[in-house]
């Protein structure tokens, strides 16, 4: 972060604004909506500034600004236009050690303003770190259109019924679920929509009555978070992500992802890597069991789809075994993300009419796998978890009958920034995934759809056909 956020309370704190044109009347509008005490210093002021000092709310300089006025403020805007005072104010500021933001100076500034979205007492700051301010108004306006107009009557609402609340719901985490059901429940509801006094009866019922204290209730979703991309996430997936009290998530999982979760909310790494595994999968299922138990709300965050290669099947078993509820919401298996990424279609009417998943890796080593119907033509077959066996995975295919000419991908750290695609034949797979030095998670897509993919991507180099070595 180039900026840290925070809210200053300014309420009955001395504040300076040097210059009286337009900047400094916007500058003054939320001065006075934060309670601040406002001293204008300019020569001259515009009709906005001179209508408060006229209506006594902010008090007047009328002179060029001296070092001495940032004397005692808590905060001072420079916005006079004229670059010489700016940077007088700035420095001054600085010297005093007062915050200073000086308008479209984020250079001189010691902090910077952010687009606003208000709903007081709501307020949601939005900042680029000066990089782009069009995209800034542009979230703005996107946040805007998102959220209620009534929503700072929600919070206040809310406040209102807090002395309450913390009274008939001692216990903090019993506490914690009630207002959360409370802002996704049909009393929220109705104070949003204006029906405060219906709301009110609604909310003392709800108080007074045993629903609020009913201790919290466990519960495990195993959900998939998609090839690494945060953006492909589903809608539900980012829910649960969002609520959860513990997300406890594997190796696979993007800080991106794990970057939505409460600030609050404990995260757990269980990754698992070929000879490093920090958990058993024994110690994983009984470490999301006790966690439930402890009556939190679990995400166990898997890489792709849980039920794809991920052992999600395994630790539902165990959760049902043990009492615990749980759901599973499906990821974007890493083959949809990095066909899709790559632009290699899985499936298309000229090249292949059904695709298959395989792993390259079995239980104990090398994969029990129908190599005779996997070299069958007419298919996409993608490899997850190939890359160590590419030459033998080649070898049995073509052995099996597969053309040795057949175009193959391999896609590195697939939908991520770090994205590498290589293409190739059958023949030469293994040389392909040698020389390129693949560190990151990959997968091999064998199959003449990735030839339509490698064509569009002419810059990308093909790796010769070579013979391989089993
Ligand atoms: C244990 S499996 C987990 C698969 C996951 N459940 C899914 O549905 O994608 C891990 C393997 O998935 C593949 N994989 C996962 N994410 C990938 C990505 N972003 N790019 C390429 N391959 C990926 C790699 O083959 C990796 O070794």
């Amino acid at each position: 972060m180039n900026y840290f956020p925070a809210f200053f309370d300014l309420k009955d704190r001395p504040a300076l604004i040097v210059g009286g044109g337009e900047a400094a009347a916007r500058r003054l509008r939320l001065l006075q909506k934060a309670g601040a005490r406002v001293t204008v210093v300019a020569p001259r002021v515009g009709e906005e500034i001179a209508a408060a000092i006229d209506a006594g709310r902010i008090a007047a300089v009328r002179r060029g600004f001296v070092s001495g006025d940032v004397n005692g403020q808590a905060i001072v805007f420079a916005a006079t236009g004229l670059p010489a005072v700016d940077e007088r104010v700035a420095e001054a500021a600085r010297t005093a050690g007062v915050p200073v933001n000086v308008a479209d100076h984020a250079g001189l500034s010691s902090f910077i303003v952010p687009a606003i979205v208000e709903r007081d007492p709501v307020v949601i700051g939005i900042s680029t770190g000066g990089a782009a301010p069009v995209l800034a108004s542009r979230l703005r306006e996107a946040i805007e259109r998102l959220l209620p107009s009534r929503l700072g009557r929600l919070a206040d609402f809310a406040d209102s019924f807090r002395t309450a609340v913390k009274a008939t719901v001692p216990n903090a985490a019993t506490r914690l679920r009630f207002w959360d059901r409370f802002f996704d429940g049909p009393v929220a509801d109705q104070v949003l929509a204006g029906n405060d006094h219906g709301a009110r009866e609604k909310m003392l019922t709800l108080v007074n009555g045993r629903a609020a204290a009913e201790p919290p209730r466990g519960g495990v979703a195993i959900v998939g978070a998609g090839p690494g991309d945060p953006d492909l996430l589903t809608l539900r997936a980012l829910r649960l992500i969002q609520r959860a009290d513990v997300v406890i998530y594997d190796k696979l999982v993007g800080p991106g992802v794990l970057d939505l979760a409460r600030r609050d909310a404990e995260r757990i790494y269980v990754g698992k890597s070929k000879g490093d595994h920090s958990k058993s999968q024994d110690e994983i299922n009984a470490l999301i069991t006790g966690q439930a138990q402890a009556g939190k709300r679990v995400v166990r965050l898997k890489g792709g789809d849980p039920f794809i290669f991920g052992r999600g099947g395994e630790e539902l078993d165990y959760l049902r075994r043990h009492g615990i509820s749980a759901e599973v919401v499906p990821g974007i298996t890493a083959a949809l993300g990095c066909a899709a990424a790559a632009g290699i279609p899985l499936t298309h009417r000229d090249h292949a009419q059904a695709v298959t998943f395989a792993t390259g890796q079995g239980k104990d080593g090398e994969p029990e796998l129908d190599w005779a119907t996997l070299a069958r033509l007419k298919q996409t077959l993608v490899i997850y978890m190939g890359v160590g066996a590419a030459g033998r995975i080649a070898a049995r295919l073509i052995g099996h009958g597969l053309d040795p000419a057949t175009p193959v991908a391999v896609i590195e750290n697939g939908t991520l920034p770090t994205q590498k695609a290589l293409y190739g034949r059958l023949s030469g797979l293994n040389w392909l995934v040698r020389q390129s030095d693949i560190t990151g998670p990959a997968l091999i897509v064998i199959g003449s759809v990735t030839a339509l993919a490698e064509a569009a991507t002419p810059e990308i180099e093909s790796a010769p056909t070579r013979a391989i070595a089993v």
